[in-house]
């Protein structure tokens, strides 16, 4: 491509949940050989990087994101002689691996936390977030967990209440202390050493708190689902300080060779783009998840990316994500019928785009019958489960037809349950259909990858005079590619003579269309998305 584009510019990043990819060891749980295994698919699908949600020892409170030892591989996932294998296999393939760090918080079982909750005295007491309690005993103030119920947890032994924003067994640090924002660069280093090729940084944006610790106001726009959402996250959220925090992470990053980072971070643009940081010091990409949150309609999708670009600073690279592990699948969001069009828009969009495994044979949702339900903030709360539980999308990957989907052997109890449609909607049937989701997303990964246009040209959204259609051109020296996405499920035609008088199609999400098409007269099918080489 491009010689001034940086890897993480033009590849289209791929998440990998490892509990959910491959089982190599028959336990019911994915893990490192696994992934190895599995490199030649995702070379296949021609995504240059991978996200590991995190690997290292845990008691799984949170599936990972509470780290006992960040310099280590939990033994459910292999050890670090199997990272390396899988690094390497990585590396010899042109791809990077990414990997997930959770800064903001440890687990309990963490020897910081262990040495902080001793006493009072300890030198490590201040580097988590203790409090006396309330003049009733209750918690310090009334902060909220994103989990459910309190923020604080009383620690008996000292008599203090720690904060915590998600689970009670994820005590939060305390950055105010230098000496932890040092400690947390010696984890990163161990894995820059080792070779990684950037972090996704959980939750960046609530690394520091208020000083104060001042009670969050009432938000009046709440809308009485979730109770997290009651109070406006003025204190517990992207204070001004956190800058520079991740100044200092990135500075570490610069020094090596060639690493990003992608920072977590839920916020409206005008927030969200300061964290690019002022001289482009902070986080390479702040994730930009709009197309998860937006409502799936060509006008309101068209105006956020358009304002999007707009907000962008000059210089900064964009990106587009349409699933993680946190939020129902795109293709249970959208519906199956638009999950073709959602991720012609996500590969076509200017800027890095980034794809949860399964997305590309169009997985859905799974119900989680409640014997299985294990995500916390659906275990603490019941009654919202089926809003706030993230288990359904969490599943394991479906690799063929055979009794536990190839994910893991035949027989074993897999840690999540399998979607009750894996024998169709799997890799190894859909291999074998010129025209299925994944032949669909092969084409048009190479499409994106191959043309200069779509990697890294202009973005220029048009008007057809049709409210379900979404149309834009992507442009680069004498490339011209025009993409139109019909969000409705009626036939539309279009009057594009403006534009010239043919186009080649280069791709639709039927796979059927292909030579020219007159520009004048053009149809477009319900849920239908095509891209066209104008002359
Ligand atoms: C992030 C992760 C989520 C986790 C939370 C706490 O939002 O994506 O899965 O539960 O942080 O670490």
């Amino acid at each position: 491509m491009s010689n001034n584009h940086a890897w993480w510019q033009t590849n289209i990043i791929y998440q990998i949940y490892p509990r959910s990819y491959q089982d190599s060891n028959s336990d019911g749980i994915g893990d490192l050989p696994g992934i190895r295994q599995r490199l030649d698919y995702l070379q296949s699908l021609n995504v240059g990087a991978i996200w590991l949600s995190p690997i290292n020892p845990s008691p799984m409170h949170d599936f990972g994101y509470d780290v006992a030892d960040y310099r280590d591989v939990h033994p459910l996932f292999g050890t670090l002689a199997d990272f390396d294998r899988l690094l390497e296999g990585v590396h010899a393939r042109g791809m990077k691996l990414i990997l997930d760090l959770v800064p903001n918080h440890t687990s309990d079982e963490h020897v910081w936390f262990q040495e902080s909750r001793s006493s009072r005295d300890n030198p490590k007491r201040d580097w988590y977030i203790w409090q006396d309690p309330a003049p009733d005993g209750g918690p310090p103030n009334n902060w909220t967990s994103f989990f459910g119920g309190p923020a604080w947890t009383l620690d008996e032994r000292t008599g203090q209440y720690y904060l915590h924003q998600f689970v009670k067994q994820q005590p939060e640090l305390n950055y105010r202390n230098p000496a932890v924002m040092q400690a947390m660069l010696d984890q990163m280093r161990f894995w820059l050493d080792r070779g990684v090729d950037g972090f996704r940084v959980d939750v960046i944006w609530l690394m520091i708190k208020d000083e104060l610790l001042r009670d969050e106001p009432d938000d009046p726009a709440w809308d009485g689902v979730t109770p997290h959402a009651r109070l406006q996250h003025i204190y517990t959220a992207d204070q001004p300080e956190v800058h520079d925090l991740i100044r200092q992470m990135r500075a570490l990053l610069d020094a090596y060779d060639d690493r990003m980072m992608v920072g977590e971070i839920y916020l409206p643009n005008q927030q969200l783009m300061t964290y690019y940081g002022a001289a482009f010091d902070e986080v390479h990409l702040p994730f930009n998840f709009q197309l998860i949150l937006a409502p799936w309609e060509a006008r309101a999708v068209r105006r956020l990316v358009d304002q999007y670009e707009v907000d962008l600073p000059a210089g900064g690279w964009p990106n587009w994500v349409l699933g993680n592990h946190d939020q129902h699948r795109v293709a249970t969001r959208v519906g199956a019928a638009q999950a073709r069009v959602a991720n012609m828009l996500l590969l076509t969009l200017r800027g890095t785009p980034t794809c949860y495994y399964g997305d590309e044979l169009g997985m859905e949702d799974v119900p989680i019958p409640p014997e299985f339900v294990q995500d916390p903030p659906a275990v603490n709360q019941p009654e919202i489960a089926h809003i706030v539980g993230r288990d359904p999308e969490r599943t394991p990957m479906q690799w063929d037809a055979s009794p536990n989907a190839g994910f893991a052997a035949p027989g074993v109890q897999t840690w999540l349950p399998l979607s009750d449609d894996y024998a169709q909607i799997n890799v190894a049937v859909q291999s074998q259909e010129p025209r299925s989701m994944l032949a669909f997303y092969r084409a048009l990964s190479a499409l994106r990858r191959d043309s200069p246009a779509l990697s890294i040209g202009a973005y220029q959204s048009i008007d057809t005079g049709v409210e379900n259609i979404f149309a834009y051109t992507r442009t680069h020296a004498d490339e011209r590619v025009l993409i139109l996405l019909n969000f409705a499920a009626t036939t539309h035609r279009l009057d594009l003579s403006r534009l010239g008088s043919e186009a080649e199609i280069l791709l639709s999400t039927g796979m059927e269309s292909t030579g020219k098409i007159r520009l004048r007269a053009l149809y477009i099918v319900g849920n239908e998305g095509i891209v066209l080489r104008l002359p």
